[in-house]
């Protein structure tokens, strides 16, 4: 992709805080960060005006749970027209984890992952979505 320079203008606190901003992400120069903070900015702004994305749902709980896993396969076949893949990783004796990729309109795909997460038993859950 071709890039383009264009000059911009900060208040010094503005400026500070960006630099603080690069410093604690590790970000290799400013542009890096502006570059992430406009797509995120951009990214945030199509989840809220529900346009169609895609991303991944990431679910670690214990598989002993029976009630669990079929809590979440009812869930996953009511919404199985969002869901593209699910990848199932067994992390050790007990715990699994879940990687859902999704596709559809955010806030169907906010609906599901809040469906899952609050399943009682998830040890961890998160949605990750991206424009597209
Ligand atoms: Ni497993």
């Amino acid at each position: 992709m071709q890039v383009q320079r264009f000059g911009v203008s900060l208040e010094k606190e503005v400026l500070d805080s960006l630099d603080r901003f690069v410093e604690q992400k590790k970000f290799p120069n400013r542009s890096q960060a502006i570059r992430y903070l406009i797509r995120k900015n951009i990214k945030e702004e199509s989840w809220k005006e529900n346009k169609i994305v895609a991303g991944a749902i990431v679910l670690v709980y214990d598989h002993h749970k029976r009630e669990l896993q079929k809590h979440s396969t009812e869930l996953q076949h009511d919404y199985h027209d969002l869901i593209l893949s699910v990848q199932h990783v067994h992390l050790d004796h007990d715990n699994c984890l879940e990687t859902i990729s999704v596709k559809g309109k955010a806030h169907d795909l906010m609906d599901l992952a809040n469906r899952l997460i609050s399943i009682k038993g998830i040890k961890h859950g998160d949605l990750v979505m991206s424009g597209m």
